[in-house]
């Protein structure tokens, strides 16, 4: 295959023919449990992390493994041209847990039922890792004029605490002209999507401790306080936990609004309601109108409980009034919304009426905004039309990827968007799968990419490197 005959036609035959080593490198990534937020992975990381870089090296290009003082970064290098535009592609190879109920199969072992993949990171991020790796091959069998760089991170499921440090590091050897980030759900499958947004993230504890241990509550219960319905009242105090709506003074002060444009696309991205719920096996929503609903889960900023500790949840009924409860909880943020000052809000509010409660931040993740116009957005419009038969539509994402803004920011190249997820793979879900239809289109979708940014050449020497305002 070379440049002039990379055909939508001549791509499939190459991801057809090349689709049993695909399978076979997605296996073996996917049979490493890669999960970073569990100490006891740490072996699997490094094991997977040196096979990432072997395989690298197997396909003819060059791979190594950059510490960072956390888990590994794995970073692969095809092509070494100075004069050539350089692309770097991120992924991640960690992933969550998968101890939740309902996996049929062992998510440890890669399951192929005809064309769909199925495991613990097939779908988030390791399909479409190895996806961008096939496309780069069939880029380097076309002799495409352009370098290409891989930056496989192995701690974004924990919020990517040495990513900074590291890019920071190793800033010389990492400079690239650009960023293409794999990590999105399009809306639905058939309706390639990118986004124009991404949501930040802001995870913090609250903690009451009101007694040493159990108590019986016949002999102390009316006169002792209870830490778990105090705590109960707090996040009432804070929250609607209908409606969703944060109480906490000056929460929405900093949100920039959607333009009308921007919902334009929404109204044009396929949303459906009804798939919606049925891909994510919701019974009900806080609301059916698909604007609102659109705007709720990309647009606006969210308040969640995740987790209450404390007190009896074994068989039965225990009537011990407990010493001490928790609640875990997080806010996405929107562009406009800082981290810090968002948890300020909520330790003043908490801090002020109800003294004794202690407020921990865990971390944070900034909310980015992208870039929708532009040679490079119209680069990632054509190759997803070329890929899949239709251009994509921006839409957000209201999901977080912690590397993002820090790789405009201290790389500072700006950052695209090439998903291949689709919400049916179910992203931290059991059974997750991922498929061959946006794999090989994935793969196209790549090589498509690649040429447009090797006709693009380098990005001009003036330009500064400028923070994007919605991440600083
Ligand atoms: N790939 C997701 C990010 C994502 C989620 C993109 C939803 C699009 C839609 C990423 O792997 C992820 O799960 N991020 C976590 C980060 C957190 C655990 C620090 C998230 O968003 O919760
Ligand atoms: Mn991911
Ligand atoms: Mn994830």
């Amino acid at each position: 295959m070379d440049a002039e005959t990379m055909t939508r036609e001549s791509l499939q035959a190459f991801a057809d023919r090349r689709r049993e080593g695909f399978e076979w490198e997605l296996r073996n990534l996917v049979e490493m449990p890669t999960i970073s937020a569990d100490p006891g992975c740490r072996d699997h990381i490094w094991r997977c992390a040196e096979y990432a870089r072997d395989m690298f090296f197997r396909y003819g290009f060059e791979g190594e493994i950059l510490e960072t003082g956390g888990h590994p970064i794995v970073y692969g290098t095809l092509g070494r041209d100075p004069h050539l535009p350089t692309v770097t592609v991120y992924n991640h190879l960690d992933v969550q847990p998968a101890t939740e109920p309902g996996w049929h199969t062992d998510p440890f072992r890669m399951i192929i039922d005809g064309d769909v993949f199925r495991g613990r990171g097939t779908t988030d991020d390791k399909g479409p890792a190895i996806t961008a790796f096939y496309g780069a091959i069939a880029a380097k069998e076309a002799n495409l004029p352009v370098n290409i760089r891989f930056l496989w991170e192995m701690e974004e499921e924990v919020g990517s605490p040495s990513f900074r440090n590291a890019m920071e590091r190793h800033r010389g050897k990492l400079a690239t002209d650009l960023v293409v980030v794999s990590d999105t759900i399009w809306v639905t499958r058939g309706k390639p999507a990118t986004p124009a947004g991404l949501r930040g993230l802001l995870t913090f504890v609250l903690t009451l401790e009101t007694a040493e241990h159990d108590m019986h509550s016949g002999l102390v219960g009316g006169a002792a306080r209870n830490p778990l319905s105090e705590l109960m009242k707090v996040v009432a105090e804070m929250m609607d936990g209908e409606s969703g709506k944060v109480k906490i003074p000056g929460f929405y002060d900093d949100v920039v609004k959607p333009e009308p444009e921007e919902l334009e696309h929404w109204l044009n991205a396929g949303f459906d309601v009804e798939v919606f719920k049925r891909d994510h096996g919701i019974k009900s929503l806080r609301t059916e109108d698909p604007l609102k609903l659109m705007k709720r889960i990309w647009g606006r900023p969210t308040m969640d409980v995740h987790g209450v500790v404390g007190g009896y949840s074994g068989v039965g009924i225990k009537t011990a009034v407990p010493p001490r409860a928790e609640v875990k909880m997080s806010c996405r943020l929107v562009p406009g919304m800082d981290a810090h000052s968002t948890f300020e809000r909520i330790r003043a509010f908490v801090v002020k009426h109800f003294p004794d409660v202690v407020v921990r931040e865990d971390h944070s993740l900034a909310p980015f905004r992208g870039h929708v116009s532009g040679p490079y957005a119209e680069a990632v419009k054509d190759a997803y039309r070329f890929a899949f038969g239709h251009p994509c539509v921006f839409t957000r994402e209201g999901g977080s990827i912690g590397a993002v803004t820090t790789m405009e920011n201290v790389l500072g190249a700006p950052v695209y968007f090439l998903g291949l997820s689709l919400p049916s793979h179910g992203y931290h879900a059991p059974n997750e799968n991922y498929d061959w239809e946006q794999a090989s289109g994935g793969i196209a979708l790549f090589a498509r990419f690649f040429e447009h940014a090797a006709r693009l050449g380098r990005a001009p020497e003036a330009a500064p490197a400028t923070e994007n305002p919605a991440t600083v």
